[in-house]
């Protein structure tokens, strides 16, 4: 029977061909996020959903749309979505892991020698016209090779972060709810701590985990202060997972050297403290944006909502 599928946001052809033919959808070629009533407005009566991290996904949707069957998130962190009202209206909720970790493992990277190297400070520096005279001390930064990293969510995005430090001769220090087993430390030459451990001891932080109650400011001023003054933190996952006013206090006043940001804790607000600061690199959200990984993640979220209608598993539900 032909279904039909809301699509809250601009999506690419290559996925919306994935779609049967007979089937109605409704397509919001556009980036701007729809208000509540809005989407319910054009939701209701449809079966499925496909839709970005702009779009909140809660109790008060589901209630008003009693006939959707799946919501297919482009993204792989799914905390827009209210997955236990999703269950309980039985709503089957799906996301995009493994073509993006590669990409957004990469940029974490970048994030990292960005604010490491003062890349993007040098870049102003340029720009404006100040490089007069070669100079000794100029734009030093940190030391990256050989220094240690520490993960703090050993998940698919963190492993690969910290496959690439292997490359760099760091040591790993790792950091999760569930240890790793012990080929995947070997592997990786990554060493299970305790998160303290963890703050205490690492040249660089960078955070994989989901955006969760339990990880909502893991980094928070105490953890901020257990770092060492000289560490670099990278946030390329979710924003509440730092404490952003406790950062601007920590970037201001040295408790640690600098910061690498993709995510914010209210997008697409950035903390004012943060922009005067030349010891971050910002970022607006832009970790999986390469056209490849964009594509992929539309084609699996598409695939996920068309697998879940026909009446099959789908491919990456959420657990
Ligand atoms: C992006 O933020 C994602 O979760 O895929």
């Amino acid at each position: 029977m032909a279904k039909s599928i809301f699509i809250s946001n601009v999506l690419p052809e290559e996925a919306r061909r994935l779609i049967p033919r007979q089937w109605a959808v409704d397509y919001n070629g556009t980036d701007v996020p729809l208000s509540k009533n809005e989407l319910i407005r054009r939701l209701r009566g449809k079966d499925g959903l496909v839709c970005h991290i702009i779009s909140s996904i809660d109790e008060d949707v589901f209630a008003a749309c009693p006939g959707l069957k799946v919501v297919a998130n482009v993204a792989v962190g799914f905390n827009n979505i209210d997955v236990a009202a999703a269950t309980r209206h039985d709503v089957v909720v799906t996301n995009t892991p493994d073509v993006l970790t590669e990409t957004t493992a990469d940029f974490a990277w970048a994030l990292l020698m960005a604010a490491a190297r003062r890349v993007v400070e040098a870049d102003r520096y340029a720009r404006a016209g100040e490089w007069k005279v070669w100079k000794w001390d100029l734009l030093w930064g940190a030391e990256v090779h050989g220094k240690s990293l520490g993960v703090i969510g050993f998940g698919r995005i963190g492993r690969a972060v910290a496959r690439r430090g292997r490359g760099f001769d760091m040591p790993i220090l790792y950091h999760d709810a569930v240890r790793a087993d012990a080929g995947v430390e070997r592997d990786l030459g990554a060493t299970f701590v305790a998160k303290d451990r963890l703050l205490a001891d690492a040249d660089f932080v960078t955070v994989h985990t989901n955006l969760t109650a339990e990880t909502r400011h893991l980094i928070d001023e105490a953890a901020l202060k257990a770092m060492k003054k000289t560490a670099i933190l990278v946030n390329a996952a979710r924003g509440p997972i730092v404490d952003e006013a406790a950062l601007v206090r920590a970037l201001r006043e040295g408790w640690i050297a600098g910061a690498g940001l993709d995510v914010f804790e209210d997008e697409p607000k950035i903390h004012p403290g943060l922009l005067p600061l030349q010891n971050v690199v910002l970022a607006p959200h832009i970790a999986s944006a390469s056209r490849d990984t964009r594509t992929e993640m539309a084609m699996l979220a598409v695939r996920n909502c068309v697998a879940v209608l026909e009446g099959k598993p789908p491919i990456t539900p959420v657990r």
